[in-house]
């Protein structure tokens, strides 16, 4: 995440423009220091992905217990054939597209003579994982055009313009599951109002599974998941230049069963402190005190009706894979 850098990179057909800089520096010392210094402190999980914490959950998705990316990638190749030659021109809008490993299955089914034809737009807050994905997928697919944008995809996805061409919006991995249940509803109103006829939004959901699976996925046993939650402090040190050692916390994850949802902490491992001269006095930490940094909620497949109840959505599609493990539903605007 670059909140200082400006401009648009421009190279063959990728065009990038980062819309960061628009939000502001000072709007994410304000979020940071509100969080830190409420009574139950919280970093919101949108600074986990520096480019150290992009790499880390490229990592992630590569470990045996963390089955979400692998097994939403076997659905995604599953249905890619259909999906992707209902139109022979069309453009594919990805919200927190990251590594764009996903899309690329998409993509690969798209018959040769359509690529041309195909606009991809990659939104993410990362600015390196969306430079780097991006110069890898022209690689691949040299004749596909693609706009990205560094962006806060809940805020500013209003700015993306909207083309003629049919739209199927991307919203994978699980990443709804981040957002609280009022947020979600929200942002799936948003979509929804974004949505015309012909257009669908395609959203990832994690599905509720064993409880010792769900624990194992966020506590692998190589510590790249604690590694990956210890670096949002040093997203925040470079943010708010506080002087967070990491050493002084522990990875804390756990299953809520009531709330359906993993709940990541970084827990204090003694009493200390940390200042920023961003903020007059220092903030303490006690011994054993957590800092909420991240949900991930897990759905009920016969959930989803209730959460799009309102929201303008209907369900067009519904794929799981064969332990139902994760699923990918398709949605289109009601009217
Ligand atoms: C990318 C947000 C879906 O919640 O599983 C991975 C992030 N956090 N391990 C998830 C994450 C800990 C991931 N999402």
């Amino acid at each position: 995440m670059n909140f200082i850098d400006t401009g648009v990179f421009e190279k063959q057909k990728v065009r990038i423009k980062n819309l960061l800089p628009e939000i502001g520096i000072e709007k994410a010392r304000a979020e940071i220091i509100a969080g830190l210094t409420s009574k139950n402190k919280s970093i919101s999980s949108k600074y986990f992905y520096d480019e150290i914490g992009s790499d880390l959950f490229e990592a992630i998705t590569e470990l045996p217990e963390y089955y979400p990316t692998r097994t939403e990638k076997s659905i995604l190749e599953s249905i890619a054939p259909e999906l992707m030659n209902r139109n022979s021109s069309f453009e594919i809008i990805e919200l927190g597209s990251g590594d764009c490993s996903k899309i690329s299955i998409l993509i690969e089914a798209v018959q040769k003579v359509n690529l041309e034809n195909v606009n991809y737009i990659p939104i993410d807050i990362s600015k390196s994982a969306i430079e780097n994905s991006t110069a890898e997928l022209l690689e691949k697919f040299p004749d596909m055009k693609i706009n990205g944008y560094v962006a806060d995809f809940i805020h500013q996805l209003n700015q993306i313009p909207h083309s003629e061409k049919p739209r199927l919006i991307c919203f994978l991995g699980s990443t709804i599951g981040n957002f609280s249940k009022s947020d979600s509803t929200k942002i799936l109103r948003n979509l929804a109002k974004g949505l015309l006829k012909g257009d669908s939004l395609l959203v990832g959901f994690d599905l509720v599974k064993p409880k010792s699976v769900l624990h194992a996925a966020y506590n692998d046993s190589a510590g790249v998941t604690e590694q990956f939650n210890k670096n949002i402090l040093n997203v925040v040190n470079s943010i708010i230049d506080t002087d967070f050692n990491t050493d002084d916390f522990n990875h804390h994850s756990f299953f809520n069963h009531e709330k359906s949802r993993i709940e990541m902490n970084l827990v204090a491992n003694k009493n200390c402190s940390v200042n920023s001269p961003f903020i007059k006095s220092p903030i303490y930490f006690e011994n054993g005190e957590s800092i909420h940094t991240e949900n991930s909620h897990k759905y009920y497949l016969n959930g989803i009706e209730e959460l799009i109840a309102n929201s303008g959505l209907v369900v067009k599609n519904s794929y799981t894979d064969p332990k139902k493990w994760f699923a990918l539903v398709e949605f289109a605007n009601k009217s």
